[in-house]
């Protein structure tokens, strides 16, 4: 048991708005949670790049398709900021790998859907990483130092995700029918499932009590949801599309878009590995991991022979 006087001195800082840094002294449960947030995060980060990978060859112009590429790209750095974040909680991203691809560690239920057409694209950059801009937003002020720096450089990076991703919606809305009617088929396949990016209802989240008391996340589920769906009505109908809600309605009282109940029994299926492309994400993973096993031993034997003292 950790010392409860430290864990007093621990929290002042906290409340004083101090950042917690990798050599501070932090209640072990606070490390834990840290190392499962930000792994499941870097996770996320590079399984997503999956579904928009799947796009690249189709892209419709040479410039959608640096454009997307340049987004893929990002993704993986992302990835690899989040990792190195885990790092300074005393783990090792082997191991977190290692739990991820053992079916061990979750990933963002997002990236469990499939991209059907282009359109997917602009939605998933307008919906998807807008969704992360309100979440990270917010994780750009977490108490622990080099996760809140993480996310102020990925955040500037997202806003880049979700321009472009709106562009492309906006661009097909006011194109052919059927552009109109292939974007309004992907925003009516990705709406539900942006929404459940944010987790469950705050009642039924046993990890937002202590994140939220040591200030790693500052909102809740439920407040950085409605944020979210505040901000993309009037998105959406600024380019005249309709977001699959018959339960949508603004109240005026409360200035919130209120929106109907989210398909829970979908949600869980999906994080417990029975969304539709859970299978064929983790195969895709599992397989670049032993592709890329020669790179890692390369790049060990020369790290080695680098730190190999000089002979003589
Ligand atoms: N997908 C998968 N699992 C989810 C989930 C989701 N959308 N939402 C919640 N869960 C899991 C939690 O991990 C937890 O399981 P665990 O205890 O075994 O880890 C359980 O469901 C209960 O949820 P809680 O609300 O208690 O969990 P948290 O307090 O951790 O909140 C969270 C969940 C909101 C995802 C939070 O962990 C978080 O903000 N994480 C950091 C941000 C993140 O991971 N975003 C993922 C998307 S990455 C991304 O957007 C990339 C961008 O480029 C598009």
């Amino acid at each position: 048991m950790d010392d409860q006087k430290q864990i007093q001195e621990f929290e002042a800082r906290i409340e004083r708005g101090e950042k917690i840094e990798p050599k501070d002294w932090m209640p072990e449960r606070y490390r834990r949670q840290l190392i499962r947030m930000i792994s499941q995060h870097a996770h996320s980060e590079v399984v997503g790049m999956l579904p928009e990978g799947n796009l690249i060859t189709r892209a419709p112009s040479l410039k959608r398709k640096l454009v997307l590429l340049a987004k893929v790209q990002d993704e993986a750095g992302h990835g690899l900021y989040l990792y190195c974040a885990a790092e300074t909680l005393g783990v090792d991203r082997s191991e977190l790998i290692g739990q991820l691809l053992a079916g061990k560690a979750k990933y963002s239920s997002i990236f469990n859907y499939p991209t059907l057409t282009w359109a997917d694209i602009g939605v998933i950059g307008w919906l998807v990483d807008g969704a992360a801009i309100v979440n990270q937003t917010m994780l750009a002020k977490a108490s622990y130092g080099p996760y809140s720096r993480a996310m102020i450089r990925i955040c500037k990076e997202e806003n880049f995700h979700k321009r472009q991703g709106y562009e492309i919606v906006a661009t097909m809305a006011k194109g052919t029918p059927e552009q109109k009617r292939m974007v309004q088929d992907a925003v009516n396949r990705w709406w539900q499932p942006s929404l459940m990016m944010f987790g469950p209802h705050d009642t039924d989240s046993p990890n937002s009590a202590e994140l939220m008391r040591w200030q790693v996340k500052t909102k809740s589920n439920d407040e950085l949801r409605q944020r979210f769906v505040n901000l993309t009505v009037p998105q959406a109908q600024a380019v005249g599309l309709t977001l699959p809600d018959p339960d949508l309605r603004y109240n005026d009282e409360t200035g919130n878009w209120e929106f109907g109940e989210i398909d829970w029994e979908e949600f869980w299926a999906v994080v417990r590995g029975n969304g539709p492309m859970n299978k064929e994400r983790m195969q895709a993973r599992r397989e670049a991991h032993q592709e890329g096993r020669w790179v890692r031993e390369a790049a060990e034997a020369y790290a080695r022979k680098r730190h190999q003292p000089k002979a003589g």
